[in-house]
């Protein structure tokens, strides 16, 4: 079974934010589109909770499920949470979005416990630039890079959100790094959400310079029906994929998301706070598998594209 919302949209994908902490301070950050609380230091949801929340979402179809934060790998018992997700029946894809810091230590343990993929953080190879983008040191994330290789993913993206007068001239050069690496290079661009008017204004930037480019040199370009029709464009020897969210219909219409907020709430869309579903308390009130089940019904058929090609009249 698969669940549609209102527009025919297929829900395939859960993305939990399992944590509001993080170790790092990215400027850009959407913090996953929610209001950030006082107290992030107590974690909202426990691990039983996390994982019914995930069985529930994978007996309804869903068969991939990405865990972020936060930074996830603050959490103490992640790699028991991974664990314990991996082994639901029907998942056939879990993975994490990280900032890297602590994947020295944990990357094998992840891959050990059932991770399939990781995407990694990493804005820029300039020094000076990832400490002010981010408030850490590039080379832990670097780090972090080589431990996810060297435990063996299949599949390791680096997620590089592309800032105006910040880091756009670093894109050969990150493309040249993921093709050394052998990971994919994803070029994200920055989401109004979670950052001032003036800091979208000043840093926000289509790529479509960069897409050109790309295509110019790509041998083959796929596009992700199932995942915001994003365009993945092979060149011969590396692979870049590029987000592009923006006014952009054609993304929205090929959603097939929901996301879980660090304190439990069904969330149908990154950009908006106005229609999450509370399955976190139901749950914690007793609530039985079928109306967990109906939680999520609910929660999808709140789900609606953020941006609707127009309507034609009648
Ligand atoms: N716009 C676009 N992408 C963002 N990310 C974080 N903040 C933003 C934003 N404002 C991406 C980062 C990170 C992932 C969780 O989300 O690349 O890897």
């Amino acid at each position: 079974m698969v669940l549609k919302d209102n527009c025919g949209r297929p829900l395939l994908n859960l993305r939990i934010s399992i944590t509001q902490r993080c170790n790092l301070k990215c400027t850009y950050c959407h913090r996953e589109g929610e209001v950030k609380r006082a107290n992030v230091s107590a974690e909202k949801m426990t691990l039983p909770e996390i994982v019914r929340i995930a069985e529930t979402a994978v007996s309804l179809g869903i068969y991939r499920i990405k865990l972020t934060g936060g930074e996830p790998l603050m959490r103490q018992d992640v790699c028991e949470l991974v664990k314990a997700i991996a082994a639901i029946p029907g998942l056939s894809d879990l993975s994490m979005t990280t900032n890297g810091m602590l994947l020295d230590e944990l990357a094998v343990p992840l891959r050990k416990a059932g991770l399939k993929r990781v995407n990694i953080s990493l804005p820029t190879l300039n020094l000076e630039t990832y400490s002010k983008l981010t408030g850490g040191k590039l080379e832990n994330a670097l780090v972090g890079v080589k431990a996810a290789i060297e435990a063996g993913f299949p599949l390791i993206k680096l997620n590089m959100v592309v800032l105006r007068g910040v880091n756009v001239d670093d894109v050969p050069e990150m493309i040249n790094f993921a093709r050394d690496m052998g990971v994919i290079l994803q070029l994200i661009e920055l989401d109004p959400i979670n950052v001032s008017n003036d800091y979208y204004s000043k840093h926000h930037r289509f790529l479509t310079e960069q897409e050109a480019m790309l295509r110019d040199k790509a041998v083959k370009i796929e596009t992700r029906r199932l995942m915001h029709n994003r365009l993945i464009y092979h060149l011969p020897d590396v692979t870049v994929e590029v987000v592009h969210p923006t006014e952009n219909c054609d993304f929205c219409m090929h959603c097939t998301r929901m996301r879980v907020t660090s304190d439990g709430k069904l969330k149908p869309c990154l950009m908006r706070n106005d229609n999450l579903t509370d399955i976190l308390t139901p749950m914690r009130n007793g609530a039985t598998d079928e109306e967990l089940k109906k939680l999520f019904l609910q929660a999808n058929q709140l789900r609606e594209p953020y941006n609707k090609p127009l309507q034609t009249q009648n």
